[in-house]
């Protein structure tokens, strides 16, 4: 997909369609107006038939408008000026990339960037909108026989804007929403790949290729051998029933100064969860391959700011591994020793996430990170407390907390903060080790992130909970590549 941008009269442009607003009840927006009094009263007369009223996401394609020197005209309903937010703008944009690519339309002029989002700018709106064609023209098509079942032929878009100050906005807009969707998609790729395709060597090799191509990033993989060494007992743990080893991956991106202090990317990188000896049941357990979709945010994330050349040091730390019931499988009542000297009851093999993470987390100390933020699929008790919205978000540093917060809105990548207070610690009583690995059935997302919180005493840490929004399940079942725009806008604004 190509974005371009252009400034100038829209009357003298030629294109195989021009996309303009009409807001409810039949109001035209400025372009559409233009268009209109171009055509003499045209879109008028064709409005006056009632089919259309203006309501977001509603559509009209008009063939050959008189005196106008593109082939199409494509009205598309923005709703009442004074409703237009984020959500409605993201729909009408989904709405004219589907439109569009079914009627066979290869390229296009926008003039939405000129509507009114309620709190939003120029800057926000092309970037937004690139992100959001992205995100609808996407298919996973590459294990399928037959490829091309619902092509995408739409494959260009030309914003229009005001003047040459708005277009030099506008190009770096566009740059930037290539960059996260980009990302985006390596995310999602990497999410939507099942278990016996991508496994912990997969997602080490996916690291390797990023090194490749990115002369900013360098990778190491840790083996089984120097994870004991390193006396990683609890990762360990995890893998002990799967054929496939447990891979520790390292990935250091450079763009600012070697002194300057990293942000570590810890993500989690179960590339199936069946829960071990303490089983999950068969329903819908298909979509615990997205169980490694914290690690693949973390690729996603590197991806996008080593294309966007930040001048920042990030560290992304990826422990992988498949949790499988078998004969050296962890039982339940096991007790393992972590990196940190902690020892650990297993009371449940299912509550895998927080036993390969801490181990991480411990291992990212010797980065002297400025602050860690760890990416994972973590509780089904998220998927309760904050559905698909919103990532969980536990914090020991508030700082930090605002900052995640803050970037969720920018990007609409939004996460909600959960309390990470002491009071909950005590759920995590063991009689026999220093800690169990669960909590009970009550706070469940708290008290895994009460785990975590033992072993990030020593640095600014953060932890986002992506069980709810790092896939969507039912018909439109797939991978969305979050939180990918909530690091990155993160990162971008520390970089300023
Ligand atoms: N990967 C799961 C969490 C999960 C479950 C995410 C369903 C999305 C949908 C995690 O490893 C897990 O199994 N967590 C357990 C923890 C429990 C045993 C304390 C859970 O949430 O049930
Ligand atoms: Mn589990
Ligand atoms: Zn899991």
């Amino acid at each position: 997909m190509e974005f371009t941008i252009k400034s100038g009269n829209i009357a003298k442009q030629r294109s195989a369609c021009i996309v303009v607003g009409v807001h409810e009840l039949r109001h035209l927006s400025p372009a559409a107006r233009q268009l209109d009094t171009l055509s003499r009263g045209y879109l008028t007369t064709v409005l006056k038939r009632n089919d259309f009223r203006g309501t977001a996401g509603q559509t009209l394609l008009l063939h050959q408008v008189p005196r106008t020197v593109s082939e199409r005209i494509l009205l598309v309903g923005c709703g009442r000026e004074k409703d237009l937010n984020d959500t409605t703008y993201q729909k009408i944009i989904a709405r004219i990339a589907i439109v569009l690519n079914e009627a066979g339309i290869k390229e296009a002029v926008s003039c939405l960037a000129e509507l009114d989002v309620k709190g939003r700018n120029l800057h926000w709106k092309l970037r937004q909108s690139v992100e959001v064609i992205h995100d609808v023209l996407y298919r996973f098509n590459q294990l399928k026989s037959k490829k091309n079942d619902q092509p995408v032929v739409f494959n260009k878009l030309t914003h229009n804007v005001a003047g040459t100050k708005d277009a030099a906005i506008g190009k770096k807009a566009i740059a930037e929403g290539r960059a996260i969707a980009k990302g985006v998609e390596l995310a999602k790729n990497l999410g939507n790949l099942p278990s016996n395709i991508c496994t912990p060597s997969y997602l080490a090799n996916e690291a390797k290729t990023l090194a490749k191509k990115y002369r900013s990033i360098k990778v190491q993989v840790l083996e089984e051998a120097t994870m004991k060494k390193l006396k990683m007992g609890s990762l360990l743990s995890v893998a002990r029933g799967s054929h496939e080893l447990a891979k520790l991956i390292i990935l250091h991106y450079q763009g600012g100064k070697k002194t300057d202090k990293p942000v570590a990317l810890v993500g989690k990188g179960i590339t199936f969860d069946t829960g071990g000896i303490s089983i999950k049941p068969a329903q819908a357990m298909d979509e615990m391959k997205y169980d490694m979709c914290g690690a693949a945010s973390v690729l996603g994330t590197l991806t996008t700011i080593a294309s966007l050349r930040l001048p920042i040091n990030v560290v992304g730390v990826i422990p992988s591994a498949e949790n499988m019931p078998d004969g050296n499988a962890s039982k339940p009542g096991d007790i393992v020793t972590s990196m940190s000297g902690q020892t650990i009851e297993i009371l449940n093999t299912d509550a895998e996430g927080r036993l390969i993470l801490c181990d991480a987390l411990t291992y990212s100390e010797r980065f002297k990170p400025d602050v860690v933020i760890d990416i994972a699929t973590l509780t089904g008790a998220c998927v309760i407390a904050l559905g698909k919205h919103a990532s969980g978000l536990l914090s020991n540093y508030d700082p930090l907390t605002q900052n995640l917060l803050e970037a969720g809105k920018q990007s609409c990548d939004r996460a909600w903060e959960l309390p990470l207070w002491e009071d909950y610690q005590e759920q995590l009583k063991s009689n026999f080790a220093d800690m169990a690995n669960v909590g009970g059935r009550e706070a469940g997302t708290i008290t895994a992130a009460c785990f975590l919180a033992r072993f990030t005493r020593k640095f600014h840490w953060a932890h986002l909970d992506i069980a709810g929004t790092a896939w969507k399940t039912g018909h439109h079942k797939g991978a969305t590549g979050r939180p990918v725009p909530l690091l990155t806008q993160y990162l971008i604004n520390r970089s300023k």
